[in-house]
């Protein structure tokens, strides 16, 4: 058996007094939304999409970004490498399990960061050995030799036990030591089903950092899932045993329950510093804006009630709250909804409203957009508020969101469509697409214009896609408000989401649905090179 304990030693701690006692101080915000939120079934985003997010999560202040799993797929690795050469100021983490190949696929995805890091994992619990078939003494052997390569090719290299809060305490122990010995500097414990709480979670950083050795040279780690409500608790907890490294997501996007959410934790460091006296790098002044690219993103609306930035956070309905907060704001409210980036200037936009209102709204809600991004979306605006009296925040939102989604070199774009309803079916659908640059038109029937529709695309575009979600909601009220469509396909077991806003529904569901093809038709384009795209003729 190879001796576990002939390894690199691990990074010694700072010795300038003031160096440590800030990093003491300091919480590293570790944003795992490319990696385990777009994990979650739904949320698969293509490779502009996760750029215009690294960007974000770059520029707001992240600490560590956890930009994919490059060895998962040729697309996983290009949208990592790339995100590794352009980040400014965060960490580039890379996922990897524990294998050489998928190691040295990971380093060379993020080698070009100017801060890269490789993460690595095994599930350490009885569970997990069970499915590997790994005694605990093949699964130390095995840790030890995939932290020491990992640690040859980069010297910032985070470990993770997966189902550490339901694996055996000796064990744990065992495992984290090994990695520490084997030059791990992040020890990260997952509590992958979301089955800890507080106390524990802090019993069990408090645990290792008091009786593994080297424990106290490396930064630990904590990353929990929300199944039982409780991950910001639980990364709260660990934070005051001792970890200083939180791992969360935007919006808690994550498989299942999700994950911890970026903008819970970092807004209740905030807010209550008074008794969770550590601080991150966050620019929350951001927070609202990255809430809506997700948002947009993956199709995933925020709920209603969700804390920070879900609609209602900041909303004061009742007639005593309203009176407390317009005597006293501090009455009924705990933060400011500008520290979120939340505007507060409610101005309502109109077909009058010229480019510079419209440049100037768009920044109040987080959207810097110049030159020719900004031309699109003051015709888009011009279009709208032609159709619509009054344009409010919401309405901007939806499409700017919208922009997002309908990117240019989109390989299906809607060109005209006309669609004949009424109280007989089947209804008809007569459209139009451009497919890699040539236009085709067909007439389709259907039981009602959507399905009628949506025919129609199928008819031009052949696919064996399964439609897994069709979704509407109204953007504001009013029956001239524009409608969010969001529509999920199923193919091969991956799910690919498509967003559109419209005042005519049927044309909102036309480009969701087209913008969701287009995902697929990327994702088979980069992730399967040879996979070319055939139109139907
Ligand atoms: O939940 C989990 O265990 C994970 C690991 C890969 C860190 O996401
Ligand atoms: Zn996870």
């Amino acid at each position: 058996m190879t001796d576990t304990t002939a390894a690199p030693a691990a990074p010694k701690p700072a010795s300038d007094p003031a160096a440590e006692k800030a990093a003491q101080d300091r919480v590293i915000i570790f944003d795992t939304t490319l990696r385990d939120g777009e994990q979650s079934p739904g949320a698969t985003m293509t490779h502009e999409e996760k750029i215009e997010i690294a960007t974000l999560l770059d520029e707001m202040g992240v600490d560590v970004i956890e930009a994919g799993f490059p060895i998962a797929s040729e697309g996983d690795f290009q949208a990592v490498s790339e995100i590794a050469k352009l980040a400014q100021s965060a960490t580039i983490c890379g996922l990897a399990r524990a294998n050489p190949m998928d190691i040295d696929r990971c380093w060379e995805a993020i080698r070009h960061a100017k801060s890269p890091r490789i993460h690595t994992f095994i599930g350490t619990s009885p569970l997990h050995r069970d499915i590997t078939q790994l005694s605990q003494d093949a699964m130390a052997e095995r840790i030890h030799d995939t932290v020491t390569h990992a640690r040859n090719l980069c010297d910032n290299v985070q470990w993770s036990p997966m189902d550490a809060t339901r694996t055996e305490h000796d064990f744990l122990r065992r495992v984290v030591e090994i990695a520490i010995r084997a030059g791990a500097t992040t020890i990260n414990i997952p509590d992958t089903v979301g089955y800890t709480a507080p106390r524990e979670s802090a019993a069990l950083i408090a645990m290792l950092i008091d009786q593994v050795p080297g424990a106290r040279d490396v930064v630990f780690s904590t990353h929990c899932h929300n199944d039982l409500g409780m991950a910001t608790a639980n990364s709260l907890a660990a934070v005051e045993a001792g970890a200083r490294q939180i791992e969360c997501t935007i919006n808690g996007l994550g498989e299942r329950a999700g994950n911890t959410a970026l903008e819970e934790v970092v807004m209740a460091l905030r807010v209550r510093n008074d008794i969770l006296p550590w601080q991150t790098r966050i620019d929350t002044r951001r927070i609202m804006q990255a809430s809506r690219l997700v948002s947009g993103v993956t199709g995933f609306a925020v709920q209603f009630n969700k804390a920070v930035v879900g609609k209602n956070a900041f909303l004061h309905e009742s007639g005593i709250h309203q009176d407390g907060v317009l005597k006293n704001v501090e009455t009924f409210e705990i933060m400011k909804p500008e520290d979120i980036g939340l505007n507060v200037n409610n101005i309502v936009m109109g077909k009058h409203s010229g480019r510079a209102a419209l440049r100037s709204k768009l920044a109040d809600l987080g959207y810097e957009v110049e030159g020719n991004q900004l031309t699109d979306i003051f015709v888009r605006f011009k279009a709208l508020a032609d159709r619509k009296k009054e344009v409010y925040d919401e309405d901007l939102i939806a499409l700017m969101q919208d922009q997002t989604s309908a990117a240019a070199d989109d390989l299906v774009q809607l060109q005209y469509l006309r669609v004949v309803c009424g109280t007989e079916s089947p209804q008809t659908a007569e459209m139009a697409l451009v497919i890699d640059g040539e236009e085709q038109r067909t007439t389709a029937t259907g039981d009602g214009p959507v399905d009628a529709t949506f025919n129609a695309v199928k008819a031009l575009v052949p696919h064996t896609t399964q439609l897994q979600l069709y979704q509407v909601h109204a953007v504001t009220g009013g029956t001239d408000a524009q409608a969010t469509v969001s529509v999920r396909l199923e193919a091969e077991g991956r799910i690919f989401t498509g967003q559109s806003a419209d005042t005519d529904t049927v044309v909102a569901s036309a480009r969701a649905y087209i913008n969701a093809l287009n995902k697929q038709l990327h994702f088979e384009r980069a992730g399967r090179p040879g996979v070319t795209y055939k139109s139907a003729s």
